[in-house]
């Protein structure tokens, strides 16, 4: 706990960013679902069995055995977290001037994509573009704007195509089986590699259970397996859906593209069986991936998720609906008309909520994927001004989650008392992480 007048402080410290805050400072982190999850007492149990062997070690074979069972890609590099897998991936798979289609590209997706000099595009159906309109898979890409994109560019410039389940970006929202289906028949057409963004394939596929129809009799399992068998590769970000504080892994079916893989992978993370990890850490994956595909996990998880949309509609606040798996994304753009997007509305309602209540949430608006020009000083804004309220999982109970909904609710009411912000200091890309922000002085 900590008092209002200590909060003033800490944040006027962090240059207003949520990010440059101590943890201990804040009390209720919804920051982020990754690598923020509790583990298991299994999950401990398989730490003490990691072997630690620097080439070939049990524990690896363990996992791949896992990955296999569930995604069943036959090469698997594991990597330290998500953004190592995609590194290596776009660096072997990409070359300047191609261009990468995403129903939506996660930012670290985005960067990697951008710093091996090709064009990330977000694809996503134009319900995912607006916060309140309801769609029951609104992280679906845009089929026929694909076939556009790859009638415009060449399929030669398009070195794979990427579904990242569920839309993080876009609001958590899952993408249907069909979808997957109508995408890999456009790739097969075209020649191009279908890759899966998978860090919470779980809940995706949870949504296609509940969802759509034909998959209400099937296990998240199968479901895992039919979607995962559309797809040539997978990245995967092992904090989220794997249930582990670290880890991911990059999987494919094509041995050529893996050993080129490899290679980087020796470079940078080390040697392919334990690609940057510890053999406990690849224990704990191997059964973290298995538990969350437990039913009564799942509707917990989607149902706790839910509970908090729930609360905040009926205090009137706008969020992406209907909620997503993992987060409730409150629209910053509806709810702080007063402010505009240049002057990050996002990033003064995650201040607000901090000072409120010492919760700390997420800009996903024109910090994360704006951009300011060099030269003019002019600022690019983004489609959307979210903030998220990410749930950790298997953390928090019914009671934090209600006191987070008193504290929006106060910040709801006061709402047209908050000003907006301006960026004092940055550092592109990914510049949210580290800038720093002022209260502007006019609007
Ligand atoms: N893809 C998606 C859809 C993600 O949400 C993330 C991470 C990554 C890739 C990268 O994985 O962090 O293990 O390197 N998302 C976190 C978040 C950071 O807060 O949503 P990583």
């Amino acid at each position: 706990m900590t008092t209002r007048d200590e909060r003033e402080g800490y944040l006027e410290a962090a240059g207003y960013n949520a990010f440059l805050l101590r943890a201990e400072h804040v009390l209720i982190d919804l920051l982020t679902d990754s690598g923020t999850g509790a583990m298991s007492a299994n999950q401990w149990a398989a730490i003490m069995r990691g072997d630690e062997s620097y080439a070939g070690a049990r524990s690896y074979y363990n996992l791949v055995s896992v990955i296999d069972g569930i995604f069943g890609f036959k090469y698997v590099l594991p990597t330290h977290q998500g953004r190592a897998a995609e590194r290596i991936l776009f660096s072997i798979a990409c070359k300047p001037g191609d261009v990468v289609p995403n129903n939506t590209h996660f930012d670290t997706t985005r960067a990697n994509v951008e710093f091996v000099g090709a064009q990330a595009v977000d694809l996503p159906i134009p319900e995912g573009r607006s916060p309140g309109a309801r769609h029951p898979f609104k992280g679906n890409m845009d089929t026929a704007a694909l076939e556009a994109l790859i009638e415009e560019t060449g399929a030669e410039r398009v070195p794979l195509v990427m579904l990242t389940i569920t839309n993080n970006s876009g609001g958590g929202q899952p993408v249907s089986m069909q979808n997957v289906r109508d995408v890999r028949a456009i790739c097969n057409r075209y020649k191009i590699p279908l890759y899966i963004d998978a860090c919470r394939f779980a809940e995706n596929c949870w949504f296609i259970r509940e969802r759509e129809e034909g998959y209400a009799d099937k296990t998240p399992r199968e479901i895992a397996r039919e979607l995962f068998s559309h797809a040539d590769g997978c990245t995967m970000s092992a904090k989220k859906d794997g249930l582990v504080n670290i880890g991911g892994f990059l999987a494919g079916n094509d041995e050529l593209l893996a050993r080129q893989e490899s290679r980087l992978l020796i470079l940078t993370e080390g040697f392919p069986t334990y690609g940057g990890l510890a053999g406990r850490d690849l224990e704990a994956m191997a059964v973290g991936l298995e538990e969350v595909l437990s039913e009564d996990y799942l509707r917990y998880r989607i149902a706790s998720t839910a509970y908090l949309g729930e609360r905040l509609t009926e205090i009137g606040v706008p969020i992406v609906q209907p909620p997503g798996g993992h987060a409730i994304y409150i629209d910053a753009k509806e709810l702080l008309p007063h402010i505009p997007p240049k002057a990050f509305p996002g990033q003064a309602l995650v201040a607000e909520l901090y000072l409120e209540g010492g919760i700390r949430a997420v800009e996903i608006g024109t910090a994360m994927f704006g951009s300011t020009d060099a030269e003019t000083g002019e600022e690019t804004v983004a489609a959307m001004e979210l903030v998220r309220l990410a749930i950790p999982r298997r953390v928090y109970t019914q009671s934090h989650i209600d006191y987070v909904s008193e504290i929006v609710e106060d910040v709801f009411a006061n709402r047209s008392r908050i000003r907006g912000l301006k960026m004092a200091w940055q550092a592109p890309p990914l510049r949210h992480f580290t800038a720093r922000f002022e209260p502007a002085v006019s609007e």
